[in-house]
């Protein structure tokens, strides 16, 4: 197991170019279980969760190849297997998208039910009942969700709760359901839509993806199609983050500046000075005090949950006091624990932190407990006074292509080292 070592106090300096979104490809590759040609899917990240899911199709008999530039090559019509096992399944809940795809487009799906997670219970009822609801037969059997369907029937289904895989599966499966189905309540987030413009590419009927009623008329067929994931923007948020908490100026590259409108005023609020291009954000702390912020997170548009422990890491050191409240998931707040051992000042009630700037964090081991708290350990470290040890953080490798080389290039002293 790696851990990294980062030495505190350098303003990071210069331009990163953002990687393709995780959050997007994840779901975009199960849906290349959907279409009767292959598929190419680019700007794919070159992240764990990625290999998983590859992986995850392989075991399927999918013919999956990957160029040097992460283009990725799916071939489904060689699929044999609807089975997601536990093995792959417990390493990256986002296997349960397979769901939807393999039930739609091959009539049965085995998926193992993804036991709990470090943030919170995350359970996937609402994928569950809203394919039982389009027809599909489910039983909940050793561990498995078991489904089976001839043809799934299009539905109206209101979703009980904002669910972003739970709008992904059910408006995945809708595209080769047998009439309309109207999800109510969906999730809005730019993965979401990404996703949708997928498979409309191959052909899929969508109406709504962005707003909170998608429409999908079923279509007999998809087709293969080449498709570019879009950026990643909490990984763009996470390098201005950077910058923020450095008192540097960073640029990231290759973004869509409009999805991250709720960061961005938050760090204006911050008291950083941010401009923005048609594909480029730039922040520059130099020179200014960050303040604390006070913040409430949401599903999109609002503040994401993604982006929740980074600005935390802001607060540890911005002047005053920041509540940060976090509505999504119920036990999003392991960081802040180990921010405490670097120094921070965190009270924390229920959902709600309350947040005390501190004049400058120690240098301390910490560990990481999951892929977001990971990154605000990185940021607090890059402030930190003296090396601070980060333990355990394979959980950033699941999401952040290249942290330390891309954070090296801005000027911070960060090296990976076997632990
Ligand atoms: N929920 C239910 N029942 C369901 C589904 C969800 O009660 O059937 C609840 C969850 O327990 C949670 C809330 O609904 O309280 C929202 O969860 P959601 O389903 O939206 O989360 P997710 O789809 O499992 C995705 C991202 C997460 C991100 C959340 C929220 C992927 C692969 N994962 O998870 O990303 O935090 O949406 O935006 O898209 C990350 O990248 O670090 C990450 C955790």
């Amino acid at each position: 197991m790696d851990k990294l070592i980062i030495t505190g106090g350098v303003p990071l300096e210069g331009d990163v170019r953002i990687s393709g979104a995780k959050n997007a490809a994840l779901p975009i590759l199960a849906a290349t279980l959907l279409p009767d040609s292959p598929v190419t899917v680019g700007n794919v990240p070159h992240l764990q969760d990625v290999t998983t899911t590859n992986e995850l199709l392989g075991r399927m008999g999918v013919r999956v190849m990957i160029d040097d530039k992460m283009r990725v090559e799916v071939d489904p019509t060689t699929l044999h297997d609807c089975v997601a096992p536990y093995e792959l399944v417990k390493t990256m809940r986002a296997s349960i998208l397979v769901l939807g795809p393999l039930l739609a487009r091959f009539g049965k799906a085995d998926v193992s039910l993804p036991g709990g997670c470090a943030i919170g219970a995350r359970p996937v009822n609402i994928h569950v009942s809203g394919l039982q609801q389009m027809g599909a037969d489910i039983r909940i059997e050793n561990g498995f969700i078991r489904a089976r369907a001839d043809r799934l029937r299009g539905a109206r289904l209101v979703l009980d709760t904002v669910t972003v895989t739970g709008t992904e599966n059910l408006m995945m499966a809708a595209t080769l359901a047998d009439g309309v189905t109207v999800l109510e309540n969906a999730a809005r987030e730019p993965e979401v839509v990404d996703l949708a413009q997928f498979l409309i590419a191959m052909g899929a009927k969508i109406h709504g993806a962005g707003t909170d009623t998608i429409t999908i008329e079923g279509v007999d067929r998809l087709h293969g199609v080449h498709y570019d994931v879009m950026p990643d923007r909490i990984e763009a948020g996470t390098y201005l983050c950077a910058a923020a908490i450095t008192g540097g100026r960073v640029r990231v590259k290759g973004v869509r500046p409009e999805h991250l409108d709720a960061v961005l005023a938050k760090f204006r609020e911050a008291g950083m000075a941010v401009s923005q291009g048609a594909d480029w954000i730039e922040l520059d702390g130099r020179g200014r005090r960050l303040r604390s912020v006070d913040l409430r997170t949401a599903p999109y548009p609002a503040f994401p949950t993604d982006m929740q422990a980074q600005f935390a890491a802001l607060n540890t050191v911005g002047d005053g006091v920041g509540t940060i409240v976090e509505t999504i998931f119920e036990n999003r707040f392991m960081h802040m624990l180990e921010m405490r051992r670097l120094g921070a000042d965190i009270r924390i009630e229920g959902n709600t932190a309350i947040m005390r700037g501190v004049p400058k964090l120690t240098a301390a081991p910490v560990m990481a407990t999951d892929l977001r708290a990971s990154a605000s350990l990185v940021l607090a470290a890059l402030v930190a006074d003296g090396e601070t040890h980060i333990e355990r953080i394979y959980h950033i490798d699941r999401g952040y292509e290249r942290i330390e080389e891309k954070l090296r290039a801005l000027g911070a002293q960060i090296r990976r080292v076997p632990s």
